[in-house]
Protein backbone atom coordinates (compact mmCIF):
# COMPACT_ATOMS: atom_id res chain seq x y z
CA UNK A 1 0.00 0.00 0.00
CA UNK A 2 1.29 3.28 -0.87
CA UNK A 3 1.38 6.63 0.36
CA UNK A 4 2.27 10.07 -0.43
CA UNK A 5 3.98 12.19 1.48
CA UNK A 6 4.63 16.05 0.96
CA UNK A 7 6.66 18.41 2.82
CA UNK A 8 5.64 22.07 1.83
CA UNK A 9 7.75 25.41 1.39
CA UNK A 10 10.90 26.29 3.69
CA UNK A 11 10.96 22.39 5.25
CA UNK A 12 13.65 21.49 3.46
CA UNK A 13 15.57 24.27 5.34
CA UNK A 14 14.88 22.23 8.67
CA UNK A 15 17.62 21.42 10.84
CA UNK A 16 18.45 25.21 10.65
CA UNK A 17 15.90 27.00 10.63
CA UNK A 18 14.10 27.99 13.42
CA UNK A 19 15.86 25.18 15.64
CA UNK A 20 13.69 26.22 18.98
CA UNK A 21 10.34 25.26 17.39
CA UNK A 22 10.98 23.02 14.45
CA UNK A 23 14.01 20.90 15.94
CA UNK A 24 17.70 20.16 14.90
CA UNK A 25 16.44 17.11 12.51
CA UNK A 26 16.81 17.83 8.97
CA UNK A 27 14.66 16.79 6.21
CA UNK A 28 16.62 13.73 5.13
CA UNK A 29 16.28 12.86 8.49
CA UNK A 30 13.10 13.16 9.08
CA UNK A 31 12.69 11.11 5.94
CA UNK A 32 14.52 8.62 6.96
CA UNK A 33 12.67 8.35 9.86
CA UNK A 34 9.56 8.18 8.08
CA UNK A 35 10.58 5.26 5.62
CA UNK A 36 11.41 3.11 8.22
CA UNK A 37 8.30 3.80 10.27
CA UNK A 38 6.55 3.03 6.88
CA UNK A 39 8.60 -0.35 6.46
CA UNK A 40 7.60 -1.61 9.90
CA UNK A 41 4.23 -0.68 9.41
CA UNK A 42 4.20 -2.76 5.86
CA UNK A 43 3.33 0.75 4.12
CA UNK A 44 5.36 2.02 1.00
CA UNK A 45 6.41 6.07 0.79
CA UNK A 46 6.59 8.49 -2.12
CA UNK A 47 8.14 11.42 -0.65
CA UNK A 48 8.40 14.98 -2.26
CA UNK A 49 9.35 18.77 -0.87
CA UNK A 50 8.39 21.94 -3.01
CA UNK A 51 8.08 25.75 -2.37
CA UNK A 52 5.71 25.82 -5.32
CA UNK A 53 1.94 25.42 -4.33
CA UNK A 54 0.85 24.24 -7.87
CA UNK A 55 3.76 21.33 -7.61
CA UNK A 56 1.72 20.18 -4.45
CA UNK A 57 -1.79 20.29 -6.10
CA UNK A 58 -0.63 18.60 -8.67
CA UNK A 59 1.31 16.06 -6.98
CA UNK A 60 -1.80 15.26 -5.11
CA UNK A 61 -4.07 14.80 -8.10
CA UNK A 62 -1.30 13.36 -10.18
CA UNK A 63 -1.65 10.37 -7.42
CA UNK A 64 -5.27 9.71 -7.12
CA UNK A 65 -4.73 6.62 -9.24
CA UNK A 66 -1.59 5.41 -6.98
CA UNK A 67 -1.93 5.80 -3.71
CA UNK A 68 -4.24 4.83 -0.76
CA UNK A 69 -3.49 8.30 1.15
CA UNK A 70 -1.50 11.10 1.31
CA UNK A 71 0.46 13.38 4.36
CA UNK A 72 0.45 16.68 3.76
CA UNK A 73 2.97 19.44 5.35
CA UNK A 74 1.59 22.06 3.51
CA UNK A 75 3.71 24.70 5.34
CA UNK A 76 3.01 28.40 5.09
CA UNK A 77 0.22 26.97 2.64
CA UNK A 78 -1.62 25.92 5.29
CA UNK A 79 -2.90 29.13 6.18
CA UNK A 80 -3.71 30.72 3.00
CA UNK A 81 -4.09 27.82 0.25
CA UNK A 82 -7.79 27.06 -1.07
CA UNK A 83 -6.48 25.90 -3.38
CA UNK A 84 -4.32 23.00 -2.18
CA UNK A 85 -7.46 22.55 0.09
CA UNK A 86 -9.94 22.11 -3.09
CA UNK A 87 -7.13 19.60 -4.42
CA UNK A 88 -7.39 17.18 -1.71
CA UNK A 89 -11.58 17.40 -1.54
CA UNK A 90 -10.97 16.43 -5.31
CA UNK A 91 -8.99 13.20 -4.38
CA UNK A 92 -10.88 9.92 -3.01
CA UNK A 93 -7.83 8.79 -0.93
CA UNK A 94 -7.69 10.66 2.88
CA UNK A 95 -5.47 13.27 3.28
CA UNK A 96 -3.49 13.75 6.96
CA UNK A 97 -2.59 16.82 7.43
CA UNK A 98 0.98 17.16 9.94
CA UNK A 99 2.72 20.08 11.54
CA UNK A 100 6.34 19.93 12.83
CA UNK A 101 4.73 22.63 15.72
CA UNK A 102 1.56 22.93 17.48
CA UNK A 103 0.08 25.81 15.13
CA UNK A 104 -2.45 26.32 17.61
CA UNK A 105 -0.05 27.32 20.59
CA UNK A 106 1.79 29.97 18.15
CA UNK A 107 0.61 33.33 16.31
CA UNK A 108 -2.98 34.14 15.37
CA UNK A 109 -2.64 33.70 11.89
CA UNK A 110 -1.12 30.25 11.94
CA UNK A 111 -4.07 29.23 14.35
CA UNK A 112 -6.25 28.21 11.55
CA UNK A 113 -5.58 26.32 8.65
CA UNK A 114 -7.84 26.47 5.35
CA UNK A 115 -6.06 22.60 4.23
CA UNK A 116 -6.75 20.75 7.66
CA UNK A 117 -10.98 21.90 6.68
CA UNK A 118 -9.84 19.11 4.13
CA UNK A 119 -8.22 16.80 5.39
CA UNK A 120 -8.96 13.22 6.84
CA UNK A 121 -7.34 14.67 10.31
CA UNK A 122 -4.81 16.44 12.05
CA UNK A 123 -1.33 16.12 13.80
CA UNK A 124 0.72 18.80 14.79
CA UNK A 125 2.48 19.50 17.50
CA UNK A 126 4.70 16.41 17.94
CA UNK A 127 7.94 16.82 15.85
CA UNK A 128 9.10 14.50 13.56
CA UNK A 129 6.61 11.97 15.65
CA UNK A 130 3.65 14.03 14.09
CA UNK A 131 4.61 11.85 10.74
CA UNK A 132 5.17 8.85 12.28
CA UNK A 133 2.00 9.13 13.99
CA UNK A 134 0.45 10.18 10.89
CA UNK A 135 1.65 6.75 9.09
CA UNK A 136 0.30 5.27 11.89
CA UNK A 137 -3.25 6.83 11.40
CA UNK A 138 -2.75 6.10 7.83
CA UNK A 139 -2.60 1.97 8.11
CA UNK A 140 -5.46 2.37 10.55
CA UNK A 141 -7.85 4.12 8.43
CA UNK A 142 -6.94 2.18 4.78
CA UNK A 143 -6.72 -1.30 6.20
C1 LIG B 1 4.53 24.14 9.94
C2 LIG B 1 3.76 25.28 10.62
C3 LIG B 1 3.49 26.40 9.65
O1 LIG B 1 2.79 27.47 10.28
C4 LIG B 1 4.79 26.95 9.11
O2 LIG B 1 4.54 27.94 8.13
C5 LIG B 1 5.71 25.91 8.59
C6 LIG B 1 5.81 24.64 9.31
C7 LIG B 1 4.90 23.02 10.94
O3 LIG B 1 5.23 21.93 10.46
O4 LIG B 1 4.89 23.24 12.16
O5 LIG B 1 6.43 26.11 7.63
O6 LIG B 1 3.69 23.57 8.94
Amino acid sequence: MKVLVLHGPSLDTLGSREVEVYGDQTLDQINDAIEAEAESLGLEVEIHQTAREGEIIERILGAKDRVAAGILNPAAYSHTSRAIADAVRAVDYPVIEVHLSNIHAREPWRRRSVTAEAAAGVVAGFGVDSYLAALRLVKALVS
